[in-house]
């Protein structure tokens, strides 16, 4: 089928980073996650200013962020087969075809209507694969969701372009309405979060980071969650890699700003 000229706004742009960089390990010698589905979907997009290109040297910590994300929503699965995910910020990611899900489970994609609509197109997903055309933090959508599921919420690459409002109004709505479950997702100091906004600003992309995590302030609002996982996306990158990435992300990992840049957390309830 022939690329269609998608039209993406503010962070809804940012999908074809993470799309273009997993294309990029797929196509490598040594892949470290390998989607297979990359390449196809990029194909599928034709996309003007092309800024996402200069993202390249991060292909090794957004594919290790992506295995592990990958890791936990199989264990979530494999441990709950009547589970339910809830894939927040789903952009063109093509997690729910990369997982085996059991026949009971379920998967529900969510993003904002013009990157739902754009996902119905670029990929042929299964029927019992969900996909809700709503921002995290609308709360109709959540009516969707079976609260006596056990339920794993996975945003990746979501929560630092939503409000501190949106984030807790999300959380807040995972907790009252769904019994127990995980939470999994990556995020950023406060600190990244004017120094990446610079860095969009000068590739020309109109998206913006909000929310920095405060570990402390997010166990104390929410001492339900208890912390499972809170892992160096750099110290996945270096375990993924060998040569000189695996020598920088090693470097990187001895500077704790740097190592803390990104992390991913992991959290049950
Ligand atoms: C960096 S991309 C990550 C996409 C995907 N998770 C991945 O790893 O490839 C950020 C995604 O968050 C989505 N997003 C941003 N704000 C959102 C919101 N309020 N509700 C739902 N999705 C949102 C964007 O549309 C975009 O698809």
């Amino acid at each position: 089928m022939a690329p269609e000229p998608v039209d993406l706004r503010g962070s809804e742009e940012t999908l074809l980073i993470t799309l273009f960089l997993r294309e990029r390990d797929a196509a490598s010698a040594h892949p470290i996650l390998g989607d297979p589905f990359a390449g196809p979907a990029l194909a599928r997009v034709e996309y003007g200013s092309g800024a996402w290109q200069w993202f390249s040297s991060d292909t090794a910590t957004i594919n290790a962020r992506a295995k592990c994300l990958d890791t936990w929503a199989a264990a979530f699965l494999a441990e709950h087969p009547d589970g339910q995910v809830l894939h927040l910020g789903c952009g063109l990611d093509s997690r729910p075809l990369r997982l085996e899900r059991p026949a009971g489970s379920r998967w529900l994609d969510v993003d904002v209507p013009r990157v739902a609509d754009l996902r119905r197109r670029v990929y042929d997903l299964p029927d019992d694969v969900e996909t809700v055309a709503a921002s995290v933090g609308d709360p109709d959508w959540w009516d969707r969701v079976d609260g006596d599921r056990p339920t794993l919420a996975l945003a990746e690459g979501l929560v630092m372009y939503l409000t501190p409002p949106e984030v807790h109004d999300v959380v807040d709505r995972l907790l009252a309405r769904c019994a127990s479950g995980v939470l999994a997702f990556d995020a950023v100091p406060g600190w990244i979060v004017p120094a990446s906004n610079a860095t969009l600003a000068a590739f020309r992309l109109d998206a913006r980071f909000r929310w920095g995590y405060d570990g402390s302030a997010f166990r104390a609002r929410y001492p339900q969650l208890r912390e499972r996982d809170d892992v160096a996306v750099t110290e996945l990158a270096a375990a993924a890699t060998t040569g000189p990435w695996h020598a920088l992300y090693r470097a990187v990992d001895l500077v704790p700003h740097l190592r803390d840049a990104m992390r991913l957390h992991r959290y049950t309830f």
